[in-house]
């Protein structure tokens, strides 16, 4: 996809860098709670058009408008970064403090996925950044690396406090699989993903910013409930510890910790369930997970619930739940592959009964993570 616009406004390509955004099947609320996710990159995302140029200066320009917006990369970068470009900026920090030099570039950013969506259109620009630094630099970081120093940018320049989950989806994607992450080891593991089922993604239209609050409390809740039951973190739980234990916590912490413990259980079974190709099962978990996150973890929103509600009544549906941290964004359902046009128009007539107007959905399945297409880097010398 290479944007139309982009020879009018930068010139020729030296790399081209495609980004996916994401979504997650299972583990909603756990990466930060050292527990277990299974996120999956997707087909849609950013795609970064870049031309090296000589000077300190990092030019970024946006397919959605805005006037370009230039970084100085001679200098420490500290946060303050206007709107958009902070997570960029973030990325560059990252790698000027492990003592890269970074080379001035200009690059022209274009997206099929929707911002504030819960697709972690953030992530895919963060991991996209890096990836276009590392090609430009000719040398790569160990991916878990990465996706670290794309999560500290996040923290420091984007104030949201987020877990790994994202990053680590965007950098690691594998095509036909979803990812178990164990986000207290770190280790990812390949989950196939067989031909059998398709992702249905469908936007609730209502816009999420995790910054605003909800998500950074729901965070230090989990803290509270964890240092209250005298662990290090939700992950050492079990759902019998708790059962016991539960008596020891106040509100919401009780009912924080209950869909953590329990969640975490739901993404091991929803994995052996898809390793036995169960779908039924698995769609069951997500089921569960949504129930769980809109009742005990209070994230989902009225919107969430009724796409929710009218997608579980479709033939061929296995499963839905929201996705991603919440107050908005999408629902992500589990479709039979063989009847997934015709589940896609029920789920159009449904959606569109249930919330009073037609929502933004789409099939997919799972993608590669974050890469480089190297156009043209021997026929246009750096610089030009
Ligand atoms: C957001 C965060 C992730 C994760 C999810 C909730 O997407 O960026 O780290 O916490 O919310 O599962």
């Amino acid at each position: 996809m290479v944007p139309p616009s982009y020879p009018d406004r930068i010139g020729a390509t030296d790399v081209t860098v495609v980004s996916p955004g994401r979504v997650n099947l299972i583990g909603e609320h756990t990466d930060y709670n050292d527990g277990f996710v299974l996120p999956l990159a997707i087909e849609r995302g950013l795609e970064i058009a870049v031309r090296r140029r000589t000077g300190s200066t990092v030019r970024l320009l946006s397919d959605r408008g805005g006037p370009a917006i230039d970084i100085d990369v001679g200098r420490p970068l500290v946060a303050g970064t206007p709107c958009w470009t902070r997570y960029a900026a973030g990325v560059i920090a990252g790698f000027q403090r492990l003592g890269w030099t970074i080379p001035g570039f200009e690059a022209l950013i274009t997206a099929d996925l929707p911002v504030g969506g819960g697709l972690s259109s953030s992530a895919a620009l963060e991991v996209g950044i890096a990836t276009v630094i590392e090609a430009l630099c000719g040398r790569a970081l160990d991916p878990v690396d990465k996706a670290l120093l794309c999560q500290r940018a996040e923290h420091e320049f984007a104030g949201v406090p987020c877990g790994l989950m994202d990053q680590l989806a965007v950098t690691c994607g594998r095509r036909g699989h979803a990812l178990l992450v164990d986000c207290r080891s770190r280790d990812v593991r390949p989950v196939p993903l067989g031909d059998e089922i398709r992702i249905l993604v469908i936007d609730s239209g209502v816009k999420h910013a995790l910054g605003d609050g909800g998500y950074a409390t729901r965070r230090r809740e989990c803290e509270t409930a964890a240092r209250l039951l005298g662990v290090k973190a939700l992950r050492d739980v079990t759902p019998l510890q708790l059962a016991e234990a539960e008596r020891r916590l106040p509100e919401p912490e009780r009912r924080r910790a209950r869909h953590v413990v329990t969640e975490n259980e739901r993404v091991l079974s929803f994995v052996a369930a898809a390793e036995r190709a169960d779908w039924p099962t698995a769609g069951r978990l997500m089921n569960a997970s949504h129930a769980s996150l809109r009742d005990a973890f209070e994230v989902s929103c009225r919107e969430l619930d009724l796409i929710c509600d009218a997608v579980g009544d479709v033939d061929g549906v296995y499963g839905r739940r929201m996705t991603g941290g919440g107050f908005g964004g999408c629902a992500v359902a589990l479709v039979d592959a063989t009847r997934a046009d015709a589940v896609e128009a029920a789920a159009t007539t449904a959606c569109t009964a249930a919330l009073g107007h037609p929502p933004t959905m789409f099939l997919t399945h799972a993608a590669a993570g974050a890469a480089t297409d190297l156009v043209s880097r021997d026929i246009i010398p750096p610089g030009r």
